[in-house]
C-alpha cells in the first residue's frame, strides 16, 4: 500500500500561533452551485490528522457591485487550465508590470490599496479576469475610463468602457480595501496562503494561490511580471518586500517604502512584511547585496546563522551560475513558522528553521523555482526535489553530509510512497517531491558521474533561467547530455518508486 500524506520537515504544521485566519476558498474545486455561499466541499489535509469544511468565497464584501451567479466552467478566460489549478490565473492578456500600493494599518489588519497592472491583449477582448480572493472593489478603470466589474468565487471581472483590440496595451486600475484573509488551498493543507497578521506582524506566505487574498492579479506563474510595491506603515514600524528599496519617506507619522523587482517574478513569490524588525545590510565586492530583516530583540543567534548566506550563494554560482537578482536576504519573523519559503529577492523564515540546510534550500531556490519555474503545478518536484537535492549537496561540502547514506535513508523512509508525479494536489508539498525527487537526483548523479550531472544541472537552469519549463524539457536535456537510458532512470523514480524487498 502506498503511504500517502507524510509531512516533510521543511513544512511541519507547526504554525507558533500563526494558524488562525477564517478565509476559506477552495480554489481547485468547481463550484456548480447555484448560490455563492451555499457550496461547499471538503478537504482532507495530508497530515490526515484534520479534516476541514471550506466554504467557498463569498462576494457578499463587495459593495458597487451585485453577485453574478456563473456555474464554474474552466474557460479561456476564467483560469489557464493548470492540472491542479484550473482557475489560476485567466487568458486573453500578458502581465507586463504591477504597481501595488498598500496603505496598511497593522492594528486593524485593514488595507486600502490601489493595483495598477499594465498588460498587453493577446487577442480582442470585451472583457478580461484578475484573480482576488475577499476584499472590497472601490472601482476598477481601463486606460483611466470607468470600467463595469463583478465577482465571483475568486475571478473578478473587467469589462472595459471600450473593447481591447488584439495586441493593444493597456492599464488597468483596481482600487480595494478591507481585511485581507488567508485562503485555504488544498495544495498546501498545512498552512493557509495569503495575507496573515500575527499580533500586529503582518507576513505573507503564498505558495502557489495566496497571493490573491491581497492584490488581484494573474495569478499563474506562467505569467511572470517586474513589480512595484510601495508600502504606507505607521512609524515605527518596518516594512519589507520583494527587491531593491528605492525610495523611503516619512509624513505625518507614515513612512511610505518603494520596492523594485525590476526581474520577472511570478505572483506566488510577491510578499510583504510589517513589523519591529532591524535591517541588516552586507556589501559584497562581488556578488548581490545582502539585506536581511530580523526581530529587533533577542536576534543574536539568528544574525549569527545567517552569516553563511554569502557563501551559500557562491556555492550555488559555482554550480549554476550567477546569481539571478540585485539583492538577496531572509526575513526572519519573531515566532516560530515550521516552515521557510522562497520570496523572491526575500526567503521568509519563522525563528525556528534558521540552520545553514533551510537557508540553503531557500537560497538555492532564488534560481530552481524563482528564475526557472515551474509550468504546471503538479510538476512541484522541479522546484522542491531540486531544492532538497542541492541543499543536500551544499550540506555534504560544508558539514560533512554522505549523500549515498542520505538517499538510502530517504528511499527507505518513503519506499511506499506516491511517486513526485503521481500525486495528488494534496501531495504538492509532501515529503515524496522533497526526498523522492531528491532520490531521483542523486540516482542521475550516480549513474552519470559528478562532471556530467553538473553539466545537467547548469544546462537545465540556464535554458529556463527567468522562464518557466517542465520535466519534459528536463528530461531532454538528460537525454541530450546523457542518453535516453539516463532520462528513464530519472523518469522511474518520478512514477513508481521501486519498493524495498
Ligand atoms: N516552497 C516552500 C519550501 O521551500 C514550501 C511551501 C510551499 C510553503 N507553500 C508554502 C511554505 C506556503 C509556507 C507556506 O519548501
Ligand atoms: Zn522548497
Amino acid at each position: 500500500m502506498r503511504r500517502r500524506g507524510l509531512i516533510v520537515v521543511l513544512a511541519v504544521a507547526l504554525c507558533g500561533g500563526a494558524c488562525s485566519g477564517t478565509g476559506n476558498v477552495l480554489v481547485a474545486e468547481p463550484t456548480v452551485t447555484t448560490t455563492t455561499t451555499g457550496a461547499t466541499a471538503t478537504t482532507t489535509a495530508t497530515t490526515g490528522a484534520t479534516t476541514s469544511t471550506s466554504t467557498t468565497s463569498t462576494t457578499s464584501t463587495t459593495s458597487t457591485t451585485t453577485t453574478t451567479v456563473v456555474p464554474r466552467e474552466v474557460t479561456a478566460v476564467n483560469g489557464l487550465g493548470d492540472s491542479f489549478y484550473p482557475y489560476l490565473g485567466n487568458g486573453g492578456y500578458d502581465v507586463a508590470h504591477y504597481e501595488i500600493d498598500l496603505n496598511i494599518d497593522p492594528g486593524a489588519n485593514t488595507i486600502q490599496a490601489l493595483t495598477t497592472i499594465t498588460a498587453q491583449a493577446t487577442k480582442e477582448l470585451s472583457e478580461f479576469n484578475l484573480d482576488l480572493s475577499g476584499l472590497t472593489i472601490g472601482g476598477v478603470t481601463v486606460d483611466g475610463s470607468k470600467a463595469e466589474h463583478s465577482r465571483y468565487d475568486t475571478e473578478l471581472v473587467v469589462v472595459p468602457a471600450d473593447p481591447l483590440a488584439a495586441g493593444a496595451e493597456f492599464v488597468a486600475e483596481v482600487s480595494y480595501s478591507g481585511s485581507p484573509e488567508p485562503i485555504s488551498d488544498p495544495g498546501v493543507p498545512f498552512f493557509k496562503l495569503g495575507w496573515h497578521n500575527n499580533d500586529g506582524v503582518i507576513f505573507t506566505a503564498s505558495e502557489p494561490s495566496g497571493s490573491m487574498s491581497w492584490f488581484p492579479s494573474n495569478n499563474h506563474p506562467t505569467d511572470k511580471a517586474t513589480f512595484e510595491i510601495r508600502l504606507t506603515v505607521p512609524e515605527p514600524l518596518t516594512a519589507a518586500s520583494n527587491g531593491i528599496l528605492v525610495e523611503e519617506t516619512s509624513v505625518d507619522g507614515y513612512t511610505t517604502t518603494t520596492w523594485r523587482m525590476d526581474d520577472l517574478m511570478a505572483t506566488y513569490l510577491a510578499a510583504v512584511y510589517v513589523g519591529d524588525f532591524e535591517r541588516i545590510e552586507t556589501d559584497q565586492p562581488d556578488g548581490p547585496l545582502i539585506r536581511d530583516y530580523v526581530p529587533r530583540a533577542d536576534s543574536d543567534e539568528i544574525v549569527e546563522a545567517l552569516r553563511i548566506t554569502p557563501q551559500v550563494i557562491r556555492y550555488y554560482e559555482d554550480l549554476l551560475g550567477p546569481y539571478p537578482y540585485e539583492v538577496y536576504g531572509s526575513i526572519v519573523m519573531p515566532f516560530g513558522l515550521g516552515f521557510a519559503l522562497e520570496n523572491q529577492t526575500l526567503s521568509v523564515h519563522g525563528r525556528d528553521t534558521i540552520n545553514p540546510l533551510t537557508v540553503a534550500h531557500e537560497i538555492v531556490h532564488q534560481w530552481i523555482g524563482n528564475s526557472s519555474t515551474l509550468q504546471d503545478w503538479r510538476e512541484t518536484w522541479l522546484h522542491e526535489g531540486f531544492a532538497t537535492y542541492l541543499s543536500a549537496m551544499y550540506m555534504a561540502e560544508h558539514h560533512g553530509w554522505n549523500l549515498d547514506q542520505r538517499a538510502a535513508e530517504w528511499h527507505r523512509q518513503l519506499a511506499d510512497a506516491v511517486p513526485p508525479l503521481e500525486i495528488e494536489i494534496t501531495e504538492m508539498f509532501g515529503a515524496s517531491v522533497y526526498f523522492i525527487g531528491a532520490v531521483a537526483l542523486h540516482e542521475l548523479r550516480r549513474s552519470v558521474g559528478d562532471s556530467v550531472f553538473a553539466e545537467i544541472l547548469r544546462t537545465h537552469y540556464q535554458r529556463s533561467a527567468n522562464a518557466n519549463t517542465t520535466t519534459a524539457a528536463f528530461l531532454g536535456v538528460v537525454t541530450e547530455l546523457a542518453g535516453r537510458e539516463a532520462a528513464g532512470l530519472v523518469e522511474s523514480w518520478l512514477h513508481e518508486v521501486p519498493s524495498l524487498a
